[in-house]
């Protein structure tokens, strides 16, 4: 008899200090290719993360803990890149670029990546931000961008040339706004 997944006890809580290492784990299962960890390319995705434990980056980073506070996934917020500046809605409107987005590989699959994301959109609204837009390496269209789509609807375009000088990418864009 197949077991049942085991149900998660999940708190959303902000990156700390101390969660380093378990990110470091869990971003270099992701950064990837052919099997390799792309160093170059996940010690820049760590120095990121890391520094949004400084406020003054302006990036904001929450994760989700197990019911014994193992780190499960993380997600985070930052200045929307210049590249994404023209998926806005208009100008004016505050928009926030989303950053890193895994999940440790047994944490998939079971509402945990909609309870992060959902309360980053939260934050990020709580902070002044109307819209929140972002892409996503080709590399994951099979991990995650089903996943974007069912958080923030059908892609409002497609960037080319992103993350490599061929990649065609979605991007997403997810208002932040009370529906009226
Ligand atoms: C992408 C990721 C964060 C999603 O988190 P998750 O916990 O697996 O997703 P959830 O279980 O919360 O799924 C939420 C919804 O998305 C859908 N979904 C998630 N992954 C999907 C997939 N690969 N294909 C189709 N639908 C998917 C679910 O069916 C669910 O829909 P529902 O709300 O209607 O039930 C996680 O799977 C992950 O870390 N993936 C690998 C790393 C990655 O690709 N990161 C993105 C880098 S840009």
């Amino acid at each position: 008899m197949s077991e049942a997944p085991k149900a998660y006890c999940v708190v959303i809580d902000s990156l700390r200090a101390d969660d380093m290492p378990a990110v470091e784990v869990i971003v270099r299962h992701w950064v990837r290719k052919d099997g390799a960890v792309i160093e170059e390319e996940a010690a820049a995705a760590l120095v990121t993360v890391r520094g949004g434990l400084d406020e003054a980056s302006g990036r904001r980073y929450l994760v989700a803990r197990d019911g014994d506070g193992k780190v499960l996934g993380v997600m985070g917020f930052g200045p929307l890149p210049e590249r994404m500046a023209p998926y806005r809605t208009d100008p004016s409107r505050r928009a926030a670029g989303l950053l890193t987005a895994f999940l440790s590989p047994e944490a998939r699959g079971r509402g945990v990546g909609k309870r992060l994301l959902t309360a980053l959109f939260e934050k990020a609204r709580g902070e002044g931000f109307s819209e929140m837009i972002w892409s996503s390496n080709p590399r994951y269209r099979e991990t995650a961008w089903s996943f974007y789509s069912a958080l923030a609807g059908d892609p409002v375009g497609l960037i080319e040339g992103l993350f490599f000088p061929t990649s065609v990418s979605p991007v997403w864009r997810k208002s932040l706004l009370p529906r009226p």
